[in-house]
This record gives C-alpha cells, structure tokens and sequence, in this order.
C-alpha cells in the first residue's frame, strides 16, 4: 500500500518529529499560536501537512468567498455558469492561482482589476485519473476576485441525473450532488481541499417545476420558479458543498428541524426521523448550541451512494433507513453529531479522516444512548466493533492506524474504513472512561469550541488534548498509550469492553439451533429489534446447509426484507450457502439501491464462483443506468479484479465448534 517513500516529503519530516514530541512536551502556548489557531476561521496562514488529494497551495492564496451562478439543464444532465472566488494573498510573490477541476470544461477565466473584469490566462492541464485537472490562473496582480466561466460533463463523478422513471414519483427528473471526498471539482472549479474554508453564495436557475436545494439558507416556504438563491454565511469546506433538484416537498419535524422528501415519500420520513429535534437538543446539551440554524434531511432516491452525508444545514439521506420502526434512525444522529465533529472542527486531510468519523461515531454513540437507551448504544458499539476486528484481519498494517503516515496511499472514494469510524470512536470512549464521562464531556465541548470553523490535523487534536486533558489530569493515561492508539495498527490490548446484555440471549438462541434442528422459541425472537437480528447473522458461520437457511427464511422471511442492513447480511450468506431460493430478491435488491454499504458485499459474495459472477454481471448491467458513478467504479473494479472458482462451494453444514463459539460480546 505505502506506494510514495518518506523521503519523498522531506517537508514532512518536522511534522513527524513535533508529533513524536508533542505528548511529552505538550504546551497550551504553542497550540494557541500555531497558525491554524490564529487564522481565526479562514484558512492556515501556512499548512502544515500538505493535502495529497488536492492541486491548491494555500500557502499562497485561499478562496475566502464563493459566489455561484449556475444554470442546471436535465436534458443535458449539466451545470453551466460562472464562479466568482474572492482570495485572500498570503504569499506577495504568488503569481499563479491553481485549482481543482475534473472533467470540467473551461470557457474563460477573468480577473477583477480596477472595478473592471479582464481576461486572465490559463491553462488546463490533463486529466489525472485520480485528481483530475489542475488549473493554473496566471495572475500577477493578485486579483482579490476572480471569476470562471464552465459546463459540467454530463458524467460528472460527483452527481447524478436521473430521469423521472428513476424516481419515487415518476413525474420529474431529479439531480443532486455528493462531493466528499474529491468530487466537488467536478460541478465547480474550486480549491478543494478541506484545509481552506469559505463562505458562499449561489443564484441556480433550473426549469421551474423543480425545487432547488443546496447545503446552504433553504426556505421550507419556498416557491417554485426556476430561480433559486442560498447563503452559507459560516465558512465551511468544499467536500460540503452540495445541490440536489427533483420533485421536493418540505414538512417540519420541529420549528428548527424538517424532511425534504418526494411527496410519496415525506410522512413516512417524518414519521421514521420524529426524534430528530430531541437529538439535536441532547447533542446541545453535551456540547454547546447547534451552529447553522436549520437542521433539515433531504430524503434522496435509493441510488444514493451512501448512507447519510452530513451537508451543513441538509443533511442527505438514504432511503433504505426509512422501514417503519425507526431502528435506523442512529445514522440520523450520525449525520447530526457532524454538525460538531467535521462540520465546525473539520479535518485538514483525508489523512486525518478520524478526526471527522470517529469523533462523530462516538458523538453518534452518545446520542442514541441518550435518546433509546444504552442497551441500543451498546448492541450498536457490539456490532460496529465485530465487524471493525474483521475489516481490521483483512487490513495492512498502515492502514490500521487511526491517523495515516504521510505516503500511505489513500484511495479518495474508499475511506469509510472502520478504522477511522469504530477504531476512532473506541479511543474517545477508552479516554471517557479513563478521565471519566464528566471531565472527559467538558474537554470535547471545549475542544469543539476552541476549533469551531476551523480544519486541523491529528497533531493539533493531541496537542490541544496535552493541554487540556492529558496534563490536566496527569497519570491518567501514558503517552505509549496514546501513541498505540493513534499511530499502531490493531486494538489496544487494553481497550475498554462492552458488553451487550441483549446479545447473550442471541448467542445462547443462536447457539441451541446450531446444535439442534429447533428453532428459539416465538417469545423470544419476537421480541428482538434489527439490532438483535444483525448480531444474530453476523455470529453465524460463514456457510450454513440450504435445509438450514430455508428454516430460517421460513420462520423469519429474511429473503425480500425491505431492511437493508440485514439484506447485505443475508444475501452474501444465501450466495455463500448455495441457496439460490434468495436469487430473486437479491437481484431486485441489488438492482434497485445504489448504497454501496449494503450492495458490495452481496457483489463480493458473488464474484467468487462462475454462476455467482454470471448473476453479478447480469444484475449490474441492468442496474447501471441507474447507479451513482461512484457506486458504478466500485462495483466495475471488484468484477475486473475477481478470479471467479468455476463451482460454487458445496455447502457443509457446519457443527458449532470454534467458529460458532458464543461472540464475545467484545
Ligand atoms: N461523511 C460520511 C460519508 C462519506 C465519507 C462520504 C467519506 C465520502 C467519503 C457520512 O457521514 C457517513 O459516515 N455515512 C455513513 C453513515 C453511517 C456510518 C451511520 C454511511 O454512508 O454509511
Ligand atoms: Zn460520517
């Protein structure tokens, strides 16, 4: 995986030096005058580690502001219009202004010199496969505004078209955007690197029985008349950037809180997402006032790539949480704890994906134990956690470090690795219980106001954590056992443990069938929630005999289930078994939502045998017209990079030994 030596980033090496130092000789003085700190919301004076996936040079010049006017076409699936950024200079011998773009065509660039716009010189360079085109703006005057004129390809990576077929209504198109991690080059030339925070503004006209959304000022009021105008007044990264147009209907949950939704879909939501307002308020409680106003879900079609992305003030979310007993809802509280971690502390690269994702899948945690109870919050920790050990078996070891080394290559679209969500979450859980719940709430509160509209690195974190905690309270915890939970791969020894009370039921139930040709009784696997039902199919086998998952079906109806959390654990274990009974469902399933989470493992389980490759390829391409194109390159890598068994695997039925010993309940 480490593809780029060290050596190669020479500039680097202080930066590793300062963080092998920084917990010995952590200082309060250094973090408050590390230029992060000073800038005050905008962007470091000087980065201090650069950010791999990104042209910009922030250390010469940062967009301040950004001021769109876009145009959006259905039929020819494109934006076109003008970017206008106002820069900050802080470098005075910078001559050049470079931006990201991808697959984007420039028409003209102009500098505002003057009171008056002239043309500026530029050059596009070609494509990177991974980073796309850099554009370099000559200009030297320094203009403090300067403006783009582009037309997205209809192929943009970071959008998807759809046509009316493809919605829940069947009437209008729908567009919308998803720009983490690198995608918002594609629909708008910019800076993008999360290091650098703007403001922004934007004017979008589209055909005007649409409603236009955009991560910004929504109007639940609003009219329908083809011309749009938002605001983000608070400074915010690219990969926040987002828009989505379609058939979009506006009810409250709360007077802060509402559901964007297709009209077929929006009191469902409603209904599914009803505690949304009470988590916001916990959330506040454990870490001060909610930042941006508003806080609404926008309900997307089911060919969503992800599950929820936490788009400042509009969170987007996938359609396959919504199954009418609000046992999903915690990716809601996911979505809303970004509004602190990510949001108002963001991380400075992809490098420090933690500081994002772990930081808000404890916060996430923390939620739903306020809300539903800790019984939920630790069956949920329980289920994280097993799958975390089993991505980790499979993992190299950079890349089980919760802070990535500089040189370690990260793939942009492929960094939801449990590492950084459940790995992340385990150490601010093992640091509250080490400094305990009350000290350990204080420090994050003030760590999320210290930082707040600012993006930093793992360094910043820890050298705020001496000050603030780890020297406030000495002895508490070692600086090896910081070091081990941030820089080495694997699970500290001496992690704390959750235990599920509800699991042991489930293992024990799990276990007399195994051993036996009964079932649990009725009373109870009725009383089992999702949470039960995924600890019960990931403890399985890995394969069970066809006799064994047709009793399971029969009694539970897992085949055709409108959940998707245990669709991606039943189908691949159907596909696994030879229990072709599934094939149906599975395809419609697979073929019918685009969320990669619970589609790639079904594909991955396919892909191993000659007739499960044949289905795959079959369902793909029926389904492909209607997948995101980042759902579209995943499932093309893992078909191009499989080597298929000729037959599939007989199934043996598998007696409960070792493997089927009772799952520590972590
Ligand atoms: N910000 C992420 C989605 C993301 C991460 C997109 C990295 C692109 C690159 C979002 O908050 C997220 O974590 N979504 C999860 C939700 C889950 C952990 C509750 C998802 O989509 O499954
Ligand atoms: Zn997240």
């Amino acid at each position: 995986m480490i593809r780029v030596p060290l050596f190669r980033f020479p500039q680097l090496a202080p930066l590793l030096l300062l963080s092998l130092s920084i917990l010995v000789v952590g200082c309060q003085r250094d973090a408050e005058n590390a230029p992060a700190a000073a800038a005050g919301g905008g962007a470091p004076a000087e980065v201090a580690d650069r950010d791999e996936h990104s042209y910009a040079e922030p250390a010469k010049v940062v967009t301040e502001d950004l001021a769109l006017d876009i145009a959006l076409d259905f039929d020819a699936r494109t934006i076109a219009g003008t970017a206008t950024y106002t820069l900050q200079w802080t470098d005075d011998s910078a001559t050049q202004l470079v931006l990201d773009t991808r697959d984007l065509t420039i028409s003209k660039v102009e500098g505002e010199a003057g009171g008056t716009w002239q043309p500026l010189q530029y050059a596009l360079a070609d494509a990177d496969a991974t980073l796309g085109s850099k554009l370099t703006i000559e200009t030297p005057q320094r203009n403090a505004r300067v403006r783009v004129t582009y037309v997205t390809a209809p192929e943009a990576s970071g959008l998807q078209w759809l046509t009316p077929e493809m919605t829940e209504g069947k009437q209008l198109p729908f567009m919308f955007s998803q720009s983490q991690q690198i995608h918002a080059r594609s629909w708008v030339p910019l800076q993008d690197t999360p290091a650098i925070r703007y403001t922004y503004t934007a004017r979008v006209t589209a055909r005007p029985d649409v409603m236009v959304l955009m991560s910004a000022d929504n109007d639940p009021a609003a009219q329908r008349d083809g011309e749009y105008t938002f605001s983000m007044p608070q400074k915010i990264p690219s990969y926040l950037m987002a828009i989505a147009a379609g058939d979009l209907v506006f009810k409250p949950i709360s007077g802060r809180a509402g559901v964007w939704a297709e009209p077929a879909m929006v009191d469902r939501a409603v209904a599914e997402f009803a505690d949304t307002e009470k988590m916001i308020e916990v959330t506040e409680q454990l870490y001060g006032p909610y930042r941006w106003e508003r806080y609404d879900l926008l309900i997307l079609p089911p060919s969503f790539p992800y599950g929820g992305m936490e788009n400042p003030r509009l969170s987007f979310i996938t359609p396959t949480v919504i199954v009418g007993d609000k046992s999903l809802v915690s990716l809601i509280a996911h979505e809303l704890a970004h509004s602190w971690s990510g949001n108002l502390v963001t991380f400075s690269s992809a490098k420090h994906g933690w500081l994002n994702e772990g930081f808000t899948s404890y916060v996430e945690n923390r939620i739903v134990e306020s809300v539903y109870g800790k019984d939920v919050s630790d069956m949920e920790y329980v289920i994280a956690r097993n799958a975390l050990r089993d991505s980790i078996a499979s993992m190299p070891e950079a890349t089980q470090a919760l802070a990535v080394k500089p040189g370690t290559e990260l793939d942009a679209d492929g960094a939801l690795s449990a590492v950084s969500y459940d790995k992340g979450a385990w150490f601010l859980q093992f640091l509250e219980q080490r400094f305990g719940r009350e000290n350990f709430d204080a420090f994050l509160r003030g760590y999320f106001d210290h930082f707040a509209f600012q993006s930093i690195t793992t360094e910043q974190f820890l050298e705020y954590a001496q000050a603030n905690l780890f020297g406030k309270f000495p002895d508490t915890v070692t600086d090896a056992e910081i070091q081990e939970w941030v820089y080495a791969p694997g699970i500290p020894s001496y992690a704390p443990q959750v235990m599920s009370r509800n699991f042991g039921i489930v293992d024990s139930a799990r276990l007399a069938w195994l051993g036996s040709p009964n079932l649990p009784p009725r009373q109870i696997t009725d009383a089992w929630s999702t949470q039960e039902w995924l600890h019960f199919l990931d403890s399985l086998p890995q394969t069970l005999t066809v006799e064994q998952l047709a009793q399971l079906d029969a009694a539970y109806g897992f085949t055709g289930t409108d959940n998707g959390e245990i669709a991606m654990r039943w189908y691949p274990l159907a596909v696994r078994s030879g229990y072709t009974q599934a094939n149906e469902a599975l395809a419609a399933f697979t073929e019918r939502v685009g969320r990669r989470k619970l589609i790639m493992p079904i594909y991955t389980a396919l892909v191993q045998t000659e007739p499960g490759m044949a289905l795959a390829k079959e369902i793909f391409a029926r389904a492909r017209p209607g997948y995101h194109p980042i759902t579209t390159a995943s499932v093309e890598a893992l078909i191009a990079g499989a080597t298929p068994a000729p037959a599939p695997a007989p199934a043996v039925e598998v007696p409960p030994a070792e493997d089927a010993a009772p799952t520590p309940a972590n």
